[in-house]
């Protein structure tokens, strides 16, 4: 099992996710962040960090966002970890309220 990050992410990277990791198995691309699955343990405290929703246990992903299991799984490993919150992209979604 692991963590996948989903389309929501694109255009967006809020960051929050990776400030609670404690693993490291976040990994950057130019519109969206991924999980490593092979570092990814399981702990689940990415999910409520993200204000737009785009992380989930591998076997909640929606049917539409499938393929970034595989996604996830291809391009972490050939991207630089990111471990520290940044300013989101400009075309990120303005931040919801928490409730
Ligand atoms: Fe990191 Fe835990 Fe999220 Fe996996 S589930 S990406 S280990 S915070
Ligand atoms: Fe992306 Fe959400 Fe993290 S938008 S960068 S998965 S907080």
């Amino acid at each position: 099992m692991a963590h996948i990050v989903c389309e929501p992410c694109k255009n967006c990277k809020y960051t929050d996710c990776v400030a609670v990791c404690p693993v490291e198995c976040f990994h950057e691309a130019d519109v969206i962040l991924y999980i490593d699955p092979e570092e990814c343990i399981d702990c689940g405290l990415c999910i409520p960090e993200c204000p737009v929703e785009a992380i989930f246990a591998d076997s909640d992903v929606p049917e539409k966002w499938q393929s970034y299991i595989e996604l996830n799984a291809k391009l972490a490993p050939t991207l630089p970890v990111i471990n520290a919150t940044k300013e989101p992209l400009p075309t990120a979604p303005p931040r919801p309220h928490k409730g």
